[in-house]
Order: C-alpha cells, then sequence, then structure tokens
C-alpha cells in the first residue's frame, strides 16, 4: 500500500501511548490525512458500510481520505495490527458524510467529529499538518482536576514553568476547554474554537488533542506537555 509508512507510523505511536500508560483499555485515538498519498485503485473502492451522517459540514475536506483509529479498538492492538484497528474513511463529495472503504467494516473513532473538524480547518488554511491524536496522558489529566489550574493562562503559566523546553516547543501552549461529553458536538466545537491558537487542547477530566506534521510530531507535543505536568505533580506541596 502506498500509504504503509504513515501508517507504521500511527503503529508505532499507539505502541507508544499503551507503553506510557495513556491509553488504557480503547482510550485515546487517532486520525492522518493520507489524500495525498491515495492512488486509483484506493480511489476506486466502494463503501463497506453504509455512509453516516456528519453533524457538520466539512466542505474543506470533501472527499478527502484518513486513516482513523477503530472506535472500541485498542491501541496496543493497533500498534501490531494497524488495519484489523484502524480503517480508511472518504468523506463524501458535499462533506456532510463518510463511508469506510478498507480494510474491514469497522467505524472509525467516536472522537471523529473533533478529529475531522481540525482537519477541515487545517484544510481551510492551507495547512499542510496531517495528524490528529486523542489520548489520556496521566498528569496533564491530573492537572485538569486542580480547580486555580483550570484556565487557558494559568495552566499554560503552570506548564512553562516547569522546564524550559515546554515554551521552546509548544510556544502556542495549551487551550483549556471545560469537561464536555466524549464524542460531543460541543467537544468538537470547544476544540476548533481553541486549536488555532494553541498547540493542544486539554479536555477537562479526560484528555488531551494535540496536531501534528505526522503522527510522531503530534505525539511529541504530548509527550513534552506531560513531561511538565508529571515535574508538576512530583513537587511536594
Ligand atoms: P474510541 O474507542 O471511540 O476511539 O474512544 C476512545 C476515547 O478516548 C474517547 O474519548
Ligand atoms: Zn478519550
Amino acid at each position: 500500500m502506498l500509504f504503509t509508512d504513515t501508517i507504521n507510523m500511527c503503529a508505532e505511536v499507539a505502541g507508544l501511548l499503551w507503553t506510557k500508560g495513556w491509553a488504557e483499555r480503547n482510550g485515546g485515538n487517532l486520525v492522518v490525512n493520507i489524500t495525498g498519498e491515495v492512488d486509483e485503485n484506493i480511489r476506486r473502492l466502494p463503501p463497506l458500510m453504509k455512509p453516516t451522517a456528519l453533524d457538520t459540514k466539512m466542505e474543506q475536506i470533501a472527499g478527502w481520505y484518513f486513516y482513523c483509529k477503530g472506535s472500541g479498538c485498542r491501541m496496543r492492538d493497533l500498534a501490531r495490527k494497524p488495519m484489523d484497528n484502524g480503517c480508511i474513511i472518504r468523506i463524501g463529495p458535499d462533506g456532510d458524510t463518510y463511508e469506510t472503504i478498507a480494510c474491514k467494516p469497522i467505524k472509525p473513532t467516536s472522537e471523529l467529529p473533533s478529529h475531522l473538524a481540525i482537519h477541515n480547518n487545517l484544510a481551510a488554511s492551507g495547512s499542510t499538518r496531517k495528524a490528529t491524536l486523542h489520548t489520556h496522558p496521566t498528569e496533564l489529566v491530573a492537572l485538569s482536576h486542580i480547580a486555580e489550574l483550570c484556565d487557558t493562562e494559568r495552566m499554560n503559566e503552570t506548564l512553562w514553568s516547569m522546564i524550559p523546553e515546554t515554551r521552546l516547543f509548544c510556544p502556542k501552549g495549551v487551550g483549556f476547554l471545560a469537561y464536555a461529553d466524549p464524542g460531543s458536538k460541543e467537544l468538537a466545537e470547544g476544540t476548533l474554537r481553541m486549536i488555532g491558537q494553541h498547540d493542544a487542547v486539554i479536555w477537562e477530566k479526560h484528555g488531551v488533542i494535540a496536531v501534528g506534521d505526522d503522527m510522531m510530531d503530534a505525539f511529541d507535543t504530548v509527550d513534552i506537555l506531560n513531561k511538565a505536568a508529571q515535574i508538576r505533580c512530583a513537587i511536594p506541596r
């Protein structure tokens, strides 16, 4: 397959997430834009499942292709068998549906609304960034339980002050998004409002979503942010 390297990188990141302890059961998800890598054979593939309506029209990514973790699938399984635990989807010609076209009839992640909202925005701005990653990094989630850190400014002050690399590699910092239900339109809309101005968005008492040039780049952003959170958690108070 043309995009083997891209999918192998997703598998490598999935293994890292599991090793880090950030991917319990089916926790976390990833979506990568493979549109530039698909050939005519892939474009001709028929849908394996009925098209699913999107809550929000995604005109900028109409007709585009994405590899996604499957809903309910485990990162540790995706690390070994990416095509059994993930799928390739095609966005419909009007940007209001998607369909799974390979390799098995697997439904993409329940957080697809947040991921696609970001990809639609990236497309609108002409960005070449390809990857979005959502995971449950323990210490970042722990900080989102501390009431006085629960806003964008306080969270960034805290994370940036822990170790110089945080500001160096995450100069735009994180957006802090108040709790919204997993997979909800509210979560996707809140994420979209913040992601343009930040390197990642913290979902209160849930996890984080980051954008990267590729999946390893998105992983590095979360890794840097969580390192700062780990140091904050290690400081006796
Ligand atoms: P999925 O298994 O649907 O990807 O959900 C995992 C998750 O982390 C939801 O926020
Ligand atoms: Zn989650």
